[in-house]
Order: C-alpha cells, then structure tokens, then sequence
C-alpha cells in the first residue's frame, strides 16, 4: 500500500477530516462521540494556538487521510518535561499495513524536537476515554495513560513502551446516594469553572464545576470537579457525570472530609439529573480506593498505563 505521512497544521479542513475518521471509526463506548472540526478546535487549538503536532497519514494517489497521531507536550501538569501522545488512530481499511508504528515512530522523532525535549513520553490510544486525570500527593495533577484495546498496547509495546502503572474507571449509582452530615461550621462552594487549564479544554467546553467544602474563615477542607458531556454521557440510558481533582490538602486528611465532600457531590449531582458517576483512579491509590469503595463505587475498567523513556 502506498501512502506517505507528514506534519499537518490543525487547519479546519485537516480537523475535519480527523473528525470524519475518528466517527467512522467509533465503536463500543466511543460511538457517544460525534466530533467536528470545531470541537477538535476548541481542544486541540485553544485562542488559536496549536497544543500540539499532528502527524497524518496519506493515501497515494488519491491523499485521503487515513490515519494520524497527535503528540504534545504537557505544560500544565506539574510534569513539564513529560511528552504525551495523545490519539493514534488509523482507518479500518487501512489497518495491518504499519501505518499505526509509522506514525508512532514518526511522532517520537518529531517529539525530540520539542522543547524543553520531554523526558519520558506517555501513551494515550484514544481521545475521548484516552485521560485520566489523577491529583497526585503534592497537589498536582497528571494525565495518566489508559488504553484497553489491544491493538493499541500492542503498537505502543512494539515501540518501546512500557507499562508502568494500572489505572481504574470506577462509577456509583448515584440514585440511592446519602450525604453525610456537614461539621459544623462548615459549607460548601459549588460554582462553574472559569479557568482554562488542560482538563478545562478537554472537557472539550462543557461545564465544569468545583464543589468544595470549607470551614466558615475560608480554610479549604477538600475539593473536587464535576462535570457533564451531554452526547458523550448517556452510557446504557444513563447520564453518568465525570469526577476530577479529588483532593484533600494534606494536614486534613483522615478527617472524613473527602467523604463528605463527594457524599454531598453525588446527591448535587442527583439533584440535577445525575443518574450515575465515573472516575478514573490509579489502582495503587489505597486512600482513594478506600474513599469510592465507602461511596459506593465499583470498578468498570482496569486499564493499563504506558510510558516510555526518550
Ligand atoms: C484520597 C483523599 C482525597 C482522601 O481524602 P480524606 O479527606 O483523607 O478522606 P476521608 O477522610 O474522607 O476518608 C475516606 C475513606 O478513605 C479511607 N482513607 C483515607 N485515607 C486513607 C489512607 N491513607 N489509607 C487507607 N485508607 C484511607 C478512610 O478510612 C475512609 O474510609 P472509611 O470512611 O470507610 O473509614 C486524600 O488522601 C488525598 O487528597 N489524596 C491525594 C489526592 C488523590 O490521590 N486524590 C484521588 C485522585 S483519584
């Protein structure tokens, strides 16, 4: 088969032609995601800046787009000198040629270009569930990696990736819930998120909010961010919210704070049509394994994390 790959520019038409692989592509949970050009913009080209580069794959003759990746590096995590490869993704008909490891090879070679050049770069195989967003000791926020397709692992292994960590969806039905009680002196803050951080572009524009529990002088007791995707989220009829940066500053942890926080979450969240709700979690992270096992939640996928050292 003859095709030959390049850097792209994330014009509308190139975004356009990603949208149309990406929704003939879409199978199983990823068929919620009709996206556009203009999505993919609003994303991936935040006030007209590109985030990242893309790599496309190219028919010969006809030059139809048949498969691209999209690499970039993280700014926002705490992990400046960490690469990512974002999505790769290559059109059905044109799988089992080596497009996927062409443009994977090329993405890393086009990675060491960056600067500051990352030191160690992490796989992600799909957009939509491709996030998981972990609030790690210090604070700080990360991507991590999570793929289960297994054509996906066994490109990125090929490559040199490794896995180095297993990650968790886990979701609780969310009709039953019951808040916990409030400490006195005590409140909460619910409002909308007006920042513009990586997890506010990838929420792709939707509403996000930060609910967070207080003392009455102000003092932060535990947070965490909600959100919805309205076409992504109606998995089996549900409507299944997102749940991100669950965090507890660290001299008040073990207090049952976080408990609180997200019991009074789940049933904000209720109160607004919320039938169930989804978070991605490390599977080594025992307080917070502990902390949904309490909220009653249960795994839905485990799921491997892939880096790999430059
Ligand atoms: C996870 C985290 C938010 C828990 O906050 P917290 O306010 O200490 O949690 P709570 O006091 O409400 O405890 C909730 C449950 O977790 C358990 N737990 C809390 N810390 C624990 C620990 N260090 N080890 C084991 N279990 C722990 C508690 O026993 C409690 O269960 P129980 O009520 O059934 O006894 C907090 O440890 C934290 O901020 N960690 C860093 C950020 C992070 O990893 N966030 C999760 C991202 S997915």
């Amino acid at each position: 088969m003859d095709y030959h790959i390049q850097i792209s520019a994330p014009t509308p038409d190139i975004l356009g032609e990603i949208a149309r692989l990406w929704n003939g592509n879409a199978t199983a949970r990823h068929d919620f995601f009709p996206w556009s050009a203009a999505l993919l913009a609003r994303l991936l080209v935040p006030a007209g800046n590109p985030t990242g580069r893309f790599l496309t794959a190219h028919h010969r003759p006809s030059n139809a787009l048949i498969g691209f990746i999209h690499c970039n590096q993280l700014r926002e995590d705490g992990y400046p000198r960490a690469g990512v490869v974002e999505a790769v993704m290559v059109d059905a008909p044109y799988r089992r040629h080596g497009v996927g490891a062409a443009l994977l090879a090329a993405a890393l070679r086009t990675m060491e270009t960056f600067r500051p050049r990352p030191d160690i770069v992490d796989a992600l195989g799909a957009w939509p569930f491709g996030y998981a967003f972990n609030t790690l000791a210090d604070g700080s926020e990360r991507s991590g990696v999570f793929m289960n397709e297994p054509d996906v692992y066994r490109l990125f292994r090929r490559a040199g990736f490794e896995v180095v960590r297993q990650s968790r969806v886990m979701r609780a039905d969310i009709r039953g819930s019951r808040p916990r009680p409030i400490p006195p002196g005590c409140g909460f803050h619910i409002a909308k998120r007006t920042e513009n951080t990586w997890l506010d572009r990838v929420f792709r524009g939707r509403e996000l909010y930060d609910h967070a529990l207080s003392r009455q002088n102000g003092q932060l007791l535990s947070r965490a961010i909600f959100g919805f995707m309205e076409a992504e989220s109606r998995h089996q009829g549900q409507a299944v919210f997102s749940l991100f940066g669950v965090n507890t500053p660290y001299d008040q942890q073990r207090k049952g704070y976080a408990g609180i926080n997200l019991s009074r979450l789940m049933e904000h969240v209720r109160t607004i049509g919320g039938e169930s709700i989804e978070i991605h979690v490390y599977a080594d992270n025992q307080p917070a394994l502990a902390l949904y096992d309490g909220l009653g939640f249960a795994t839905v996928a485990d799921t491997l994390m892939l880096h790999r050292r430059m």
